[in-house]
């Protein structure tokens, strides 16, 4: 079969054979044979925006690999903070490597005094935490003005490693303020999510101890939010690094995409559908709502897998495991048979629906003791990696800044009329 496509001008018979390599074509090819005409894509459905070597998916198959390694192995054997390392860098850490790594990272974590008493402090009580968490992340920026030569690989290093680190402390902090308990210093004898749990959860008091099978199953959920490839935020991350912003702006900017509950706010989004649906018999009336779109099923639907999410297997399992430390989550049966309804469902059985990475994730988070508010910023600290990732491979690539065409469908030319005249 040729692996091609031709295009032709009609208007001028000028024509050109374009290779189609990896199910894309490309698009100089295109832009040289038909200047000044655009493609017209608005949610970039049909559009690649980047070339990439760290995460591959295919939303037919079911399949997530980090740099090749299948999704379902690296829950399995590896650490939140080895598939970090397999993002950022290529490649799983040895040990040795990998101690290193971790000591970097413990000795980064640490946020600067005035952070906390002139920032943090700043914001209302009941300020969201993902606003809180996007301001945070962008007010880094102030602190670490070398960031800003995003050009230079050392300098961008360092500031991988600080935000990696600096993640769960900015959002354990953000907790703590909200319900006015004293901030926590991270610990460096502990390990990346153990320090998390102990900095959101321990009593000002003291003598608190992390149950490690709660610590082994967020560290797992930390692995599979790490990378998704040209997700809504991941792509914003690309595109706001692409103006050369520093990484600390260029993050915050990832972050707020993830805000929306289309994105990495589902996952609290489903929360409350399920507290809103309140009870085993009321589910069928729900779905007969979002089957008539007065609702939508939040957890459920993706742009790119038509087939059940492979997260969301591993994570249903993982649920599991919470339970049995912390009781069954009293909301589980009522998700369980929302999806056993709607997988039965001609609605969402021929739109190709699944349960997507959040429809369970939450469930765990809740039955962990974090406050809604915190889900999304859990999603961030566990992606954080994946928009370093592409944040340093495009800026690797030399990319042109992003700057997409736009389909002008407003008024024709027309004259100003002076104000007393209008
Ligand atoms: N509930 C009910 N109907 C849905 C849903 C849903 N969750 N998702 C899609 N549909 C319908 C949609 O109305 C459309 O129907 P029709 O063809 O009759 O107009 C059809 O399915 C195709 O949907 P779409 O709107 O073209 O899908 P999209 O690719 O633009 O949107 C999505 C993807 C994830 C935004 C959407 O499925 C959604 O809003 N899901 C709920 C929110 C959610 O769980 N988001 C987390 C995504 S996974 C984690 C992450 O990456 O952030």
């Amino acid at each position: 079969m040729n692996e091609s496509i031709t295009l032709t001008d009609n208007r001028t018979g000028a024509s050109v054979e374009v290779p189609i390599v990896n199910g894309t074509v490309d698009a100089r090819e295109w832009a040289d044979l038909l200047p000044g005409v655009y493609f017209h894509d608005p949610s970039f459905g049909t559009t690649s925006g980047a070339a990439s070597a760290i995460c591959e998916l295919d939303g037919d198959a079911g399949y997530l690999r980090y740099r090749g390694h299948p999704i379902e192995q690296l829950a399995e054997q590896v650490s939140f903070l080895e598939s970090a390392h397999l993002l950022l860098f290529g490649e799983l850490p040895t040990r040795l490597q990998f101690d290193a790594f971790t000591d970097e990272i413990a000795e980064a974590a640490f946020i600067h005094e005035n952070f906390h008493k002139r920032i943090l402090e700043g914001f209302r009580n009941d300020a969201h935490a993902m606003g809180v968490l996007v301001s945070s992340v962008a007010a880094l920026s102030t602190f670490y003005p070398e960031g800003k030569d995003v050009e230079d690989p050392t300098i961008r290093r360092s500031q991988m490693i600080r935000l990696l680190a600096k993640m769960p402390t900015l959002a354990a902090s953000a907790y703590r303020r909200s319900v006015g308990q004293p901030y926590v210093q991270p610990d460096p004898d502990l390990d990346y999510t153990t320090n998390f749990l102990t900095m959101m959860f321990r009593p000002a008091e003291g003598g608190f101890e992390v149950d490690p099978v709660l610590s082994k199953a967020l560290d797992l959920l930390f692995l599979l939010h790490a990378d998704h490839s040209q997700n809504c935020s991941t792509t914003t991350a690309r595109t706001v690094g692409s103006s050369h912003a520093d990484p600390y702006i260029t993050l915050s900017a990832a972050c707020g995409a993830l805000y929306g509950p289309r994105h990495g706010g589902a996952n609290e989004a489903v929360l409350r559908m399920l507290e809103e649906i309140g009870s085993y018999d009321q589910v069928d009336d729900f779905v007969a709502k979002v089957k008539t779109g007065e609702r939508r099923l939040m957890g459920f639907g993706h742009r790119v897998y038509k087939n059940y999410d492979p997260r969301a297997k591993i994570i249903k399992d993982a649920a599991h495991k919470v339970f049995d430390v912390t009781g069954k989550n009293p909301l589980l049966d009522m998700a369980l048979k929302l999806e056993e309804v709607a997988l039965a469902d001609d609605y969402f059985v021929s739109r190709r629906l699944y349960p997507n990475v959040d429809f369970y994730s939450g469930l765990i988070y809740e039955s962990m003791g974090f406050p809604h508010e915190m889900f999304t910023v859990l999603f961030a600290i566990g992606r954080t990696p994946g928009w370093l990732a592409h944040w340093d491979e495009m800026l690797t690539q030399n990319s042109r800044i992003a700057r997409p065409r736009q389909l002008y469908t407003g008024k024709a030319t027309r004259d100003v009329v002076p104000i007393n005249q209008r």
